[in-house]
């Protein structure tokens, strides 16, 4: 059992919070001397010359300086990807695959890391990796952290206890969680094991979309975004760090935990957010708005209303349209869409897309229901039906998702994925042959 954590309530906000009372400096940042001894390191996430709206920084009050390490040195190539994602052509065709296994031999979160897509470059700060994880250790005297990107995790199976600088946060799955980039972390597993989706943003942070004509209030709500409390460890050992730089993982020693903020204050920070929260917008007349309507989260680009990436759900909710084909319809996008699955079943397909599962449908794929799926909605009496038992979310990004090449090889991927739209033969009857 973990013990009960405490959050700070808010999205984005200027936080305060000490481990140790006292231990922060009153009216300035950067005292001459520190009452306690710790040593004094700004955090920013931004550049310092960033709009007040978007400027991200924290100040931090630590055992040591994170400087305090030995050189990295670069690991052993596993199956971690990074852009530009040019290992294999990419295919025009919709793509899905299965659940990564649970592993078997012993692999921490950062083992347990495969890239499935990605798209743009770290290099350019621009675009998105899409990652699977499957763990069954936690990690204990390793840490990680990722200059190349913010990290937004999406546990499917198993809890995460994720104890970074500025406090411990507890996801389990139906929440989320955002490390910012540069934060350093490590994940425990108090349920033994863990299985879940992971989107890497090389781009802007993400933040909660404009609401327009919605009004003040809806969708995700900014209060029910959580923030650690401060915690730290004054822990010596012979320890490890683990860098994602430019694609490569590198890793250095170190001889002390780097989780020893004792207290800190900024608007840099890491959050969690239960999916439950959401608050649906949705048509009570006919017809559907576009899923952009279920929009939790939003890394922009610099293109306005073009995302970096988008992170959408679809939770349980009512369904009301009247005289409406009710599931999604066919639909071919610009913007390309990575889905997976938490739970339950999503109402656009009868089989195949699994809790754990993930489909792709890049840049002017046609997609949507299946062919089961299109007859029993275009019969159904049209009543109030509550969608329950259901929580699928997706990654959409402005840039065609690459997949890697273990995500064209791999024994998951669905090769007869195409065969779930073949069942939908022609209807269309011309007004005189049916001698009208
Ligand atoms: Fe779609």
């Amino acid at each position: 059992m973990s013990e009960a954590r405490r959050y700070m309530s808010g999205f984005g906000n200027e936080c305060a919070t000490e481990a140790v009372t006292g231990a922060l400096p009153e009216g300035q940042n950067a005292p001459q001397r520190h009452a306690l001894g710790l040593y004094t390191e700004q955090m920013s996430g931004s550049p310092f010359t960033a709009p007040r709206t978007t400027n991200r920084r924290t100040w931090t009050y630590r055992i040591r300086p994170s400087v305090t390490h030995k050189p990295y040195r670069a690991t052993e190539e596993k199956l971690v990807r990074s852009g530009p994602f040019t290992e294999v052509p990419t295919t025009p065709n919709q793509l899905r695959w299965n659940p990564l296994p649970m592993a078997e031999a012993p692999t921490d979160f950062v083992d347990g890391m495969v890239t499935l897509a990605g798209n743009g470059d770290p290099a350019m700060q621009t675009g998105v990796a899409v990652h699977l994880y499957a763990a069954n250790r936690s990690m204990v005297d390793r840490f990680f952290y990722n200059a190349d990107g913010e990290m937004l995790i999406v546990p499917q199976a198993g809890r995460l206890e994720c104890a970074t600088e500025l406090g411990v946060m507890d996801v389990a799955p139906g929440e989320i969680c955002v490390i910012p980039r540069g934060i350093k972390f490590r994940v425990a597993l108090p349920e033994g094991s863990a299985r879940g989706y992971l989107c890497e943003n090389y781009g802007q942070p993400f933040r909660l979309p404009d609401l327009g004509p919605i009004g003040a209030n809806g969708l995700a709500n900014p209060r029910d975004f959580l923030t650690p409390v401060a915690a730290y460890e004054d822990r010596d050992g012979a320890f490890r760090i683990t860098s994602k730089f430019m694609g490569n993982l590198w890793e250095a020693e170190i001889d002390h935990s780097p989780l020893d903020v004792v207290c800190w204050h900024g608007n840099y920070a890491p959050y969690k957010y239960d999916l439950a929260r959401f608050n649906c917008i949705n048509t009570v007349s006919f017809d559907h708005p576009d899923p952009s309507i279920y929009t939790v989260l939003s890394a922009p680009s610099t293109v306005a209303g073009t995302a970096n990436c988008d992170f959408v759900i679809f939770p349980p909710r009512w369904m009301v349209a009247e005289h409406t084909f009710r599931p999604p319809w066919f639909h071919r996008n610009l913007m390309n869409e990575c889905m997976g699955l938490i739970f339950g079943a999503y109402d656009a397909k009868a089989e195949g897309f699994v809790p754990g599962g993930m489909s792709l449908h890049n840049c002017m794929a046609g997609h949507g229901p299946d062919a089961e799926t299109f007859e029993r909605a275009t019969a159904a009496e049209l009543k109030p039906q509550y969608l329950d038992n259901t929580l699928a979310f997706m990654f959409e990004t402005q840039l065609v998702l690459r997949p890697t090449k273990w995500a064209m090889e791999t024994r998951i991927l669905q090769h007869e994925y195409f065969e779930c739209w073949q069942g939908l033969k022609k209807r269309f009857t011309a007004p005189d042959a049916a001698g009208q």
